[in-house]
């Protein structure tokens, strides 16, 4: 189920855990200490099964109307089970109820098929963001009567 982890909280750092293991250190990069400690003022969303965190998503409120969704992951053992969509359509229930008409977002070029797959739209030329070649895209939020 996915949930909001408070910033801190066991489940929020337990988090840090899988996004190093599923996005930084196939990379062989690490997190710099200010920038954990900079994302205070982001909503932490986890999806847990039981006590484990299998699957996480930052959403950075970049002003009133845009939501940058960012450091999406989940546990190898546990992709294409559903988790990623789940966590975004908990995004996307988000930026309704908090009045974000926008969702933005860098997606790694391997991921640019899950993003489609939820009807985000790409948006200019692909460029590079920790070494590794990304699309920038982004989905209108509205009320799906
Ligand atoms: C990308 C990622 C977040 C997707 O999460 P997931 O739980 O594996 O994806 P889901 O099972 O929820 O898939 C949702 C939809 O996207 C599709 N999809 C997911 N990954 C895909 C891929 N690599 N290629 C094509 N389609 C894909 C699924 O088929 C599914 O489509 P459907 O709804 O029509 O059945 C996850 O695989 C992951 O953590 N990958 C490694 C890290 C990464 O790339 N993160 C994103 C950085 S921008």
């Amino acid at each position: 189920m996915v949930s909001i982890a408070p910033f801190g909280s066991a489940l929020q750092i337990q988090s840090i855990g899988l996004r190093y293991e599923v996005l930084r250190k196939p990379l062989g990069l690490v997190f710099e200490k200010d920038d954990l400690l900079n994302e205070g003022n982001e909503i932490h969303l986890v999806y847990s099964q039981g006590a484990l965190v299998v699957g996480c998503m930052l959403l950075k409120p970049i002003d009133s109307n845009i939501l940058k969704m960012r450091q999406v992951a989940v546990d190898e053992h546990h992709q294409q089970k559903g988790i990623g969509k789940a966590l975004a359509q908990y995004a996307e229930n988000y930026a309704l109820e908090n009045g974000y008409p926008k969702i933005e977002l860098h997606a790694r070029e391997t991921a640019v098929p899950f993003y489609l797959s939820m009807n985000y739209t790409i948006e200019g030329e692909r460029f590079e963001e920790v070494g590794i070649p990304h699309f920038r895209m982004w989905k209108i939020i509205y009320l799906d009567t």
